[in-house]
């Protein structure tokens, strides 16, 4: 039998033991995307500035990271940036308008020769948001962990060869197909790319890293363990190697099918989706991380109720067990309501606590 911490924990010591599996006085809970256009002063902040600027600028993104931290109280805070954003420095064009991203695509060994791996001198300005938003937050009471993050090698080629966000994903499907040396070869220098670049949040301050693979899941099983599974164990062992406490939360969307095979990957946490229960993901990777999730983001453009039995259902599903960080199972979505975003946080909170003091 585990204990329960009688006393309340600081925000850090929740966040470290329920990502170390350890008994905590009740799970963390934080947001996927919780800075973003649902927010009005968000939208009043786009006014002021092009997204990119405010992923630029460190005080802009000081500025974006803790409205969400101040207006949802959260028990983390996530760096405010895109998973996208060291594709520019590899020598990629990297835009955002109206449609979402847009990169200039990569898609013969000839474009991905060319592309740069020595990328961390460009992306100081990330080192130094880190800073500028852990010395915020340090100087506050109970000070809240602070997430960075980098997409997964396999999710930044997604968007380095498709150019965007597209529905089918075929010129992906075609590299998977035709050209599977050239897809190594763009992976390959991901995974350079993308260690380095998460220590460096870590040396600047950051608790934990989340990578997100958020579209390894269109791969089957047996392509995700050529194209997705080595270039993020790469990553991982990089960075276990350079921060032996630094918890890793890899984030999985579409991904059942990819269960039990994601106990290799040997993260800390696996964030999933709303798609299969907790208490079954648990089961059939034989306990071998701790969960994040997987509320469904369209529950915030919902009743108050729904809201909270979502919430409830999600907890009471995970149980009493060390190692649950509840969030949604995708990011929160423009039509979202704040308030919606607030009562996923405090029902967190109350029946988390009352979960783990039964
Ligand atoms: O608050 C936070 O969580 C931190 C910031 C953050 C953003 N993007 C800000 C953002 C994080 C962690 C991300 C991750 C991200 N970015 C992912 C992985 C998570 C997921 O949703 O699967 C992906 C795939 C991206 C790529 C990306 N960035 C897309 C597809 C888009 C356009 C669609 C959209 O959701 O807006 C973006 C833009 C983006 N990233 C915005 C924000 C707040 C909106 C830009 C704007 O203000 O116009």
């Amino acid at each position: 039998m585990t204990t329960t911490p009688r006393d309340p924990m600081t925000a850090r010591d929740r966040f470290s033991a329920a990502c170390r599996r350890d008994p905590v006085d009740r799970p963390p809970v934080w947001i996927m995307r919780q800075a973003g256009r649902y927010m009005s002063s968000y939208r009043a902040l786009r006014e002021r500035a092009h997204f990119l600027e405010i992923c630029r600028r460190p005080e802009l993104s000081l500025e974006a990271t803790m409205m969400a931290v101040d207006q949802l109280e959260v028990d983390a805070a996530i760096l405010f940036s895109d998973i996208l954003i060291p594709l520019a420095p590899m020598g990629l064009s990297v835009d955002f308008d109206e449609g979402g991203p847009k990169v200039s695509p990569v898609r013969d060994l000839a474009a991905i020769d060319k592309l740069s791996t020595s990328v961390v001198g460009e992306l100081g300005y990330v080192a130094d948001a880190v800073t500028l938003i852990r010395k915020t937050l340090d100087s506050r009471p109970d000070p809240l962990p602070l997430l960075g993050f980098s997409g997964s090698p396999f999710t930044l080629a997604t968007y380095a060869i498709e150019g965007g966000t597209t529905k089918n994903k075929h010129a992906l499907r075609r590299m998977v197909w035709d050209h599977p040396d050239a897809l190594h070869a763009l992976l390959d220098k991901l995974a350079t790319v993308v260690g380095p670049y998460c220590s460096m949040q870590v040396a600047a301050g950051v608790h934990a890293i989340q990578l997100f693979d958020t579209w390894g899941g269109l791969l089957t099983e047996d392509e995700w363990r050529r194209f997705s599974l080595p270039y993020t164990q790469r990553v991982i062992r990089y960075l276990r190697q350079a921060h032996p406490q630094v918890p890793i939360i890899h984030y999985a969307l579409d991904a059942t099918h990819l269960v039990p095979g994601l106990a290799d990957l040997q993260c800390d946490v696996l964030s999933v989706d709303h798609k299969e229960p907790l208490s079954l993901i648990r089961e059939k990777t034989g306990r071998a991380f701790a969960l994040q999730g997987n509320v469904e983001p369209g529950v915030m453009t919902a009743s108050t109720t729904a809201i909270a039995r979502a919430v409830e259902n999600c907890l009471d599903d995970y149980g009493a067990h060390p190692g649950h960080i509840v969030n949604l199972g995708h990011g929160i979505t423009p039509d979202a309501r704040v308030e919606a975003a607030q009562t996923f946080v405090r029902v967190a909170k109350e029946h988390g606590a009352a979960l783990w003091s039964a």
